[in-house]
C-alpha cells in the first residue's frame, strides 16, 4: 500500500497511524508513526501510552523538522516533529499490508510554522 502525497510544495505529516483490527484495545495490529521523528527513536506517549515510532523505516523523503517552540507547549508530543516534502511531486508512505484485509489509516496534520514562513502549505493527499 502506498501513500503519496502528490503536488507537494510543503506538506507534513504527524501521528499516521495505520490500524489493523479496530477494536482491538491493546496495541497489537497497530502501527503509530511520528513523523519526522529521528530514526530508530520512539516513546510511550503519556496520556494515551501509546506507543510511537519514527516514520524513517516507511518513507525515503521528506525532511524531518520541529514546530515553532510556542505551539509545542499547548500540543501532544507526536506533534512536535513533523516530515515536509521540499521536493518531488511525490512522496509515498509504504506499508507492509496483508491481502484481503481491511486497512483503517488515519493521520493527523499540523503546520506548527515549522518553517518559519507563517503560511499554511498546499497539498493533496492520494
Ligand atoms: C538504527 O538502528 C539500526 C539497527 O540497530 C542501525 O543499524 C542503524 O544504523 C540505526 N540508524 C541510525 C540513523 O541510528
Ligand atoms: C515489509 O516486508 C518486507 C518483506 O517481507 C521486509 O523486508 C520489510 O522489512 C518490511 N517493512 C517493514 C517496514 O516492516
Amino acid at each position: 500500500m502506498e501513500l503519496m502525497f502528490k503536488h507537494l510544495l510543503l506538506a507534513l505529516l504527524c501521528g499516521f497511524g495505520l490500524i489493523l483490527l479496530a477494536l482491538a484495545q491493546d496495541q497489537s495490529g497497530f502501527i503509530s508513526l511520528d513523523c519526522g521523528l529521528p530514526t530508530n527513536s520512539s516513546y510511550s506517549e503519556p496520556t494515551t501510552t501509546i506507543n510511537y515510532i519514527s516514520d524513517a523505516p516507511f518513507i525515503d523523503t521528506g525532511v524531518s523538522e520541529s514546530i515553532d517552540a510556542q505551539y509545542k507547549a499547548t500540543n501532544q508530543l507526536q506533534i512536535a516533529h513533523v516530515r515536509s516534502f521540499p521536493r518531488g511531486k511525490r512522496n509515498c508512505y509504504r506499508v507492509n499490508i496483508t491481502s484481503g484485509t481491511e486497512y483503517l489509516v488515519r493521520a493527523t496534520f499540523f503546520y506548527g510554522n515549522y518553517d518559519g514562513l507563517n503560511k499554511l502549505p498546499k497539498f493533496d493527499l492520494h
